[in-house]
């Protein structure tokens, strides 16, 4: 069902697969009166864009233990890959590589379970950290409380360059 998903959909780069994958799952099970799933599914982006990839609890289990972890910043399969990429030097058609996103696969898939399962005992509570302060002053202005002109909490400075007096 979630084959598609891989390389960030159809290897488009968007959305890391695992967190689409397992955010249909959330909605699967979590769709209620309060809309717990989209609150669930928003601590998964968060708590993925925030969490130092790939995790060593598979090390036991993969071809690459010890690998160097990188935090991506971003919930976005390209970001996610190349910040590791480069960090460890390592080119994404590699054995290395598909290894990396196998355990990140591997960890989004844990930490759903684990979501589910508070869920299901009526304590589901959101654990990842909120915005950066410095995506929190952006969204003042831009945000839906601002002018509303910008979507979602991603890291701004990814794509934008901060004018220092556009904002004046
Ligand atoms: C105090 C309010 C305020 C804050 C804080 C603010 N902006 Fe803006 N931003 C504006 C206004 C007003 C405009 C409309 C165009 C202008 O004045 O340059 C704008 C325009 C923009 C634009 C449109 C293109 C451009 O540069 O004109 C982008 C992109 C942008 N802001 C990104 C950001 C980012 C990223 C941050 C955080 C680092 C940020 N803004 C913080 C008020 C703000
Ligand atoms: C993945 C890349 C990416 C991220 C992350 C991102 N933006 Fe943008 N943003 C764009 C692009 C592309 C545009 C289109 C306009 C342009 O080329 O600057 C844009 C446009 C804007 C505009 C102009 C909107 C308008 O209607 O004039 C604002 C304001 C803005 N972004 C604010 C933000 C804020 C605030 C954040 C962080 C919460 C953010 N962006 C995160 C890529 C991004």
């Amino acid at each position: 069902m979630f084959h598609h998903a891989a390389g960030g959909y159809a290897g488009q780069g968007t959305l890391c697969g695992s967190v689409g994958a397992c955010s249909a799952i959330i909605n699967l099970v979590a769709k209620d009166e309060d809309k717990t799933h989209n609150q669930m599914i928003k601590d998964l982006v968060n708590w993925y864009a925030s969490y130092n990839h790939p995790t060593d609890e598979f090390d036991s289990i993969v071809k690459f233990p010890g690998q160097k972890r990188v935090v991506p910043g971003s919930p976005l399969c390209h970001v996610s890959v190349s910040t590791w990429a480069v960090a460890n030097d390592i080119e994404i058609a590699t054995y290395e590589r598909k290894d990396r996103c196998a355990k990140v696969a591997g960890r989004v898939a844990m930490q759903t379970v684990m979501m589910l399962n508070d869920y299901a005992d009526g304590k589901f509570t959101p654990i990842a950290p909120p915005v950066s302060d410095a995506t929190e002053t952006c969204l003042e202005c831009h945000g839906p409380d601002g002018d509303n002109n910008s979507q979602g909490q991603m890291a701004c400075g990814l794509c934008h360059t901060h004018k220092e007096d556009h904002a004046e």
